[in-house]
């Protein structure tokens, strides 16, 4: 997977990917990123401008369209993705020529989750577009940009950090990249859930013991004991991620105790039943671990 970063601050991007596991991700070959720098494709030589007064008045300068343009025409000609000409976002070229996607990196867009990580961890380019100032010249954007993406609901001084997050969120789904330890660990989000409490030595640290079933060697009931302290974290912390897990994993009927066909009241409580079995596992854990 390559990363090309366009940006007005390529040392943020250098000194932020290159160390632990991105970097060593990098050196042994599984990703690799170029931080582009806007400004040489300035078609103002001396100053090296890049922005400039809004049309229509208002605060703030915009970043211009022409040295956007410019920078992400080398990126496609550096990697064989440019045909003659590049005309407006559609994703194929040319002939045989795909497109990589552009994701603009602003709070306008859609806002960043696992899932997304995954798809763009299926490419072999991406190209990361860093605003700044007040923002980008809308044609540049309609002419290049394929995703518009956010990494939540507030607004920071630039695109650099987003683009971090979502390089490392990417990265990690890229096969190789985390090593077997990394990967095999059960992670938040997967399955909608979030992970379950850890914990290491010693057994007993300001008084807080750790939950004696991590203690007793019985792998069953270890997986159990961390799925329910799962559901129970997501549904105290993350009632949204609760309600997609609940949905996609529904409770099962009780086998036994169906005598007669359940009203449809009655089958709505079965929901409730369940969710009660969370609550009580809840109440047990708690007392069993103070
Ligand atoms: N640029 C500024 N704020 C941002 C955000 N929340 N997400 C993505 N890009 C941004």
């Amino acid at each position: 997977m390559n990363f090309h970063i366009m940006t007005l601050f390529p040392e943020m991007i250098e000194q932020g990917l290159s160390t632990s596991i991105l970097g060593r991700a990098k050196e042994k070959g599984y990703i690799d990123f170029e931080a582009v720098n806007i400004r040489d494709y300035s078609a103002d030589l001396k100053h090296r401008k890049v922005d400039d007064y809004t049309y229509g008045g208002g605060a703030g300068m915009l970043m211009q369209a022409q040295p956007i343009y410019d920078c992400f025409n080398a990126i496609l000609d550096r990697i064989g993705k440019k045909e003659s000409s590049c005309d407006g976002a559609d994703e194929n070229i040319g002939l045989g020529v795909k497109r990589p996607r552009v994701i603009y990196v602003t709070p306008q867009g859609a806002v960043f989750n696992q899932q997304m990580a995954a798809d763009f961890a299926g490419e072999d380019d991406l190209i990361f577009l860093c605003g700044h100032y007040e923002g980008v010249d809308e044609r540049v954007l309609e002419e290049i940009v394929t995703d518009y993406v956010s990494i939540g609901d507030y607004v920071l001084t630039g695109g650099e950090l987003p683009a971090m997050v979502m390089i490392d969120a990417i990265s990690r789904l890229v096969p190789g990249v985390l090593n077997n330890d990394e990967s095999a660990m059960t992670e938040s989000f997967n399955n909608s859930l979030l992970e379950y409490p850890q914990y290491s030595r010693p057994e007993e640290w300001m008084g807080k013991k750790v939950p004696a079933i991590l203690l007793s060697g019985d792998h069953k009931k270890v997986d159990e004991w961390r799925l329910e302290q799962s559901i129970i974290r997501t549904r105290e912390r993350r009632p949204d991620l609760y309600e997609k897990w609940l949905s996609e994993n529904p409770p099962k009927p009780e086998k036994k105790k169906r005598r007669r066909k359940k009203s449809s009241t009655e089958t709505e409580s079965n929901t409730n039943t369940e969710t009660k079995t969370y609550t009580e596992a809840k109440t047990d854990t708690e007392t069993d671990s103070n």
